[in-house]
């Protein structure tokens, strides 16, 4: 390959990479394997072009096959989301909150979001992101009792607040989202609604978890989690403004805008490519299957961690991930972190809710099935795999224990490969 002889240092780098994605287990929820499908999409020579503006409507010549393959992209969007209006250019999920926020809010304006410790995102109106910088956020939270998004505070916060905008969306909570309710909420105080839906867009899309629309006005989504497709974002909304019917742009002229020239220049077009070659993906029977197999796997997890003794938020999982408490234990969630790195488990260390720990060292663990799942593990193996992780948690100083540990996790690799035939 070219590569190893212009840079021999980044080949071997990504060498390395690719191995190491092959030979340990992904337990972090929001990664996941691409297709070399997805991949190959992904590295071309459509890199190279800049396509600034929309299909037909572009600043640069030499667009033709650049449009059909963004016209395609946002087609299949439309179909596999049930949406009005889809745009596929925003580059991350980050970009496509922050544009959405540029379409419908100004400066200052209020929003009911998420709070992080319970299972937000940061722009979601964390303090630290431009969100909370930019926009006077409130904070919704979940139950102290139950863990659970409890809707009548949301409604008292909404009602008392009366914010323009209320976002629904989770990037660490394991319960189902209620979007017809929130949409209730929002009516009653006259809000926009918006979803972002990255964590369980797949779940969306094969009709496993309650759908956005109709009761939300926007939706955004990474494309690279649950979704299975290449790092991005993705706009989808409504094509009227239900708040501003009368107004010059409708509500997805605003979103377009927003995305470009609002806050983006030339698309990534080789990533818009490979979004299109995932929602093909999405449209398969197998796609469906694959979801349904990631909450399989999901509950059996749940259900081992719980034999194990370990204490999960809200007490189970109605979807791909779950956060478990680790504070009954001495150990720290970034030393945990680290040792399962070692065996080749990845995971992430979370916030719980109402955590007396700092972000950096919070005193729970995400996990999630979606990765696990794409390379073939059925539950009777995610369960094995949560045996390995509480055996590691309560065996942490135990070096034969954890070379054992490591020695299976390898051969559950084997068992269950990735990337058979993609040459590097
Ligand atoms: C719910 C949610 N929204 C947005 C994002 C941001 O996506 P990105 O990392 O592509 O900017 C994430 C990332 O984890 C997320 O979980």
């Amino acid at each position: 390959m070219n590569l190893a002889k212009t840079d021999p240092k980044i080949y071997d780098l990504i060498k390395k990479e690719i191995e190491r994605q092959k030979d340990g287990l992904v337990l972090i929820p929001s990664e996941n394997y691409a297709s070399p499908a997805v991949l190959s999409a992904m590295g071309t020579p459509l890199s190279n072009k800049y396509s600034e503006g929309y299909p037909k409507k572009r600043y640069y010549g030499g667009n033709q096959f650049i449009d059909e393959i963004e016209t395609l992209a946002i087609e299949r969007a439309k179909k596999i989301f049930h949406a009005e209006h889809a745009n596929v250019q925003p580059h991350s999920g980050s970009q496509a909150n922050a544009t959405v926020y540029l379409a419908l809010l100004n400066y200052r304006d209020k929003v009911l979001g998420i709070d992080l410790s319970a299972g937000g995102h940061l722009t979601h109106g964390s303090p630290v992101n431009f969100s909370g910088k930019l926009y006077n956020f409130a904070y919704y939270g979940v139950d102290s009792k139950t863990e659970r998004i409890n809707l009548r505070e949301v409604e008292k916060i909404a009602k008392k607040f009366k914010p323009k905008l209320i976002i629904v969306s989770t990037t660490a909570y394991s319960r189902t989202l209620e979007f017809k309710k929130f949409r209730k909420i929002a009516d009653r105080i006259k809000a926009y609604l918006m979803a972002d839906i990255a964590h369980i867009a797949g779940l969306v899309v094969a009709g496993l978890h309650p759908h956005p629309f109709p009761w939300c006005d926007v939706v955004t989504t990474t494309t690279h989690k649950t979704l299975r497709g290449p790092r991005g974002g993705l706009i989808l909304c409504k094509i009227k403004d239900r708040l501003d019917p009368k107004g010059k742009l409708t509500l997805s002229q605003k979103i377009d805008k927003a995305v470009f020239p609002g806050t983006q220049g030339g698309p990534l077009e080789h990533v818009i490519a490979a979004k299109a070659v995932c929602f093909l993906e999405a449209m398969r029977p197998s796609f469906k299957k694959y979801q349904k197999q990631i909450i399989l796997n999901a509950r059996a997890m749940a259900d081992e961690f719980k034999k194990q003794g370990i204490r999960i938020v809200s007490g189970g999982t109605d979807n791909h991930l779950m956060v478990i408490d680790i504070s009954p234990f001495k150990t720290e969630s970034k030393r945990i972190q680290d040792e399962l790195d070692e065996v080749g488990l990845y995971v992430n260390r979370n916030a719980i809710p109402f955590d007396k720990r700092p972000p950096y060292n919070p005193s729970g663990i995400r996990l999630g099935s979606p990765a696990i799942t794409t390379r073939g593990l059925k539950e009777k193996e995610a369960r094995e795999v949560v045996r390995l992780i509480v055996s590691l948690i309560k065996n942490i100083k135990n070096t034969k224990i954890k070379n054992q540990i490591k020695k299976r996790v390898k051969e559950i690799t084997r068992k269950f490969p990735i990337y058979v035939d993609f040459q590097w």
